[in-house]
């Protein structure tokens, strides 16, 4: 459970660990409370590092939590969401904490946008994914503990933005964490018309006879080797006087096992997150009604298992799109693209001014920017603009890639109009990104391959252990402020 956010004027009675923010000039902000100072702090070798935290002793013997916050001139967004996961980390059992914010964040950052990222950090940083835990007797719970922040000083509004965007980024992390056998495409979709229902979206689920007669024949393809049924899943947000229409796609493949290009057992381990750019679409679109975004929005989730089987397509079969395209698949372990193919077909019918997808689409975006950087790709440099500018503001850094027209024979087929995989270890996100623009009808259109940063293997700040819930940040800080592309 996420503990529940207040905003206070001062600190209430009953906290039982304040955490408070050091510069990395070690200097306690007066008030603390705590009989310490920089000496002592420098002596127990704490520096005011980025999400650093050093436990103190107040003098009514309350915790303090010394916050490092990094040096003040440098004070941004990421310091401060940091900062919350530190704390969040070092308050052990405690059930009641209270949070103080940087003076000179009021300078640097403005007041809501400060309160949200420490909201988001202390939210998104105490996250453990616990639901197939059993509970064993006499331990109240397996989670952290917290019930309680309050946030002293707090703009109101940024305190219910931060709690808002923290759930749906916890929600997405949820459906990933969620082991494939009980997040089929079937569970995901009921997953989906629980949150439309809760957060008055419309929903609409296609089954496999509904995806045959609408001639989805990428989605229908790599489901062909898979006993559970695939799904496409549309949500639709369409507020009174919308600005404009943006469609998102994301990648939703429940489990793949590559098919019968079957990947090793290792290459496997993380692959119920195959679905996490579906996870993000979905789980982000909950979260338009309560920001009161004025754009309308279309959400597309194409999902699926990628699974080997006597019906699984062949290497060598021949799939026809949405869109007519015809594909050769000469990997089927190239089954993102497949299923993105319709997708982003069907999302460009209605002509929208902006399409995005979010796909955990190549291994070699891991290895171009690892996993604390997205790979862009765009086909109108004024989207990847905005991409990337809502993707630096949420702390989920993207760096384009170019979709290079000179590659783009590494895709033609002899028998197709495209096959499914370029060269081996050549510029495979690239190629992946080419693959997709076949599909978008020339409508603007930024896709998103958040291959390693929506998974991680490790705690490190506001991410934590297996899905991380990658992009909806981004999509949430893009659409908050959606404005026309082009003047009308
Ligand atoms: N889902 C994988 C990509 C992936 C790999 C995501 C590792 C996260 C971690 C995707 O379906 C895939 O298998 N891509 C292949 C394509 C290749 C066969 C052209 C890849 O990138 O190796
Ligand atoms: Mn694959
Ligand atoms: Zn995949």
């Amino acid at each position: 459970m996420t503990p529940t956010f207040i905003s206070a004027e001062a600190v209430p009675s009953d906290t039982e660990v304040l955490g408070v923010p050091v510069f990395a000039d070690l200097n306690l902000p007066a008030g603390a409370g705590a009989t310490v100072n920089r000496r002592f702090l420098s002596a127990m070798g704490f520096e005011g590092r980025h999400g650093q935290t050093e436990r103190l002793q107040a003098e009514d013997g309350s915790i303090v939590v010394a916050v490092g916050v990094g040096p003040a001139d440098e004070l941004d967004t990421d310091a401060l969401r940091r900062a919350g996961a530190g704390f969040v980390r070092s308050v052990g059992r405690a059930r009641r904490a209270a949070v103080t914010l940087p003076a000179a964040a009021r300078g640097r950052v403005a007041a809501g946008r400060a309160v949200q990222a420490v909201v988001e950090g202390i939210a998104l940083g105490g996250y453990r994914f616990t639901a197939h835990k059993a509970q064993k007797a006499g331990q109240k719970t397996a989670s952290p503990s917290l019930d309680s922040v309050a946030v002293i000083g707090a703009d109101h509004g940024g305190v219910r933005r931060g709690q808002l965007v923290a759930a749906a980024v916890l929600r997405a992390r949820d459906w990933v964490n969620e082991p494939p056998r009980s997040m089929t495409p079937r569970h995901l979709a009921l997953r989906a018309e629980a949150l439309a229902s809760q957060t008055g979206l419309d929903v609409d689920v296609w089954d496999e006879d509904r995806l045959a007669s609408e001639r989805m024949g990428g989605l229908l393809g790599v489901a062909a080797g898979a006993a559970e049924p695939p799904r496409l899943i549309r949500l639709v947000y369409d507020p009174p006087a919308a600005r404009g229409e943006v469609a998102l796609v994301g990648k939703g493949i429940t489990f793949d096992s590559g098919g019968l290009s079957l990947k090793t057992s290792d290459g496997m381990r993380t692959m119920k997150g195959d679905m996490g750019g579906a996870a993000a679409v979905l789980s982000a679109m909950g979260a338009l009604t309560a920001l009161g975004v004025r754009v309308r929005v279309f959400g597309y989730a194409c999902c699926t298992e990628n699974m080997p089987s006597g019906t699984a397509i062949h290497v060598g079969d021949v799939l026809t799109a949405r869109n007519g395209t015809t594909i050769e698949v000469l990997n089927t372990d190239a089954e993102g693209r497949l299923v993105l193919a319709d997708g982003l077909s069907l999302a460009a019918e209605s002509r929208p001014d902006a399409i995005i997808d979010l796909a955990t689409l190549t291994g070699g975006q891991r290895v171009a920017l690892g996993s604390q950087v997205a790979a862009l790709m765009a086909n109108d440099d004024k989207l990847a603009g905005r991409v990337l500018a809502a993707a630096g503001r949420a702390g989920e850094p993207a760096w384009r890639l170019p979709l290079w027209p000179a590659y783009r024979p590494h895709l033609d087929s002899e028998v197709a109009d495209l096959k499914n995989i370029g060269q081996p270890n050549n510029a495979s996100t690239i190629i992946a990104g080419l693959f997709l623009q076949e599909f978008v009808g020339g409508r603007p259109w930024a896709h998103l391959d958040i291959a390693s940063p929506s998974w991680s293997d490790t705690d490190d700040g506001w991410v934590t252990k297996g899905g991380t819930g990658w992009g909806v940040r981004t999509l949430l800080e893009m659409l908050k402020e959606w404005e026309a592309l082009r003047g009308r």
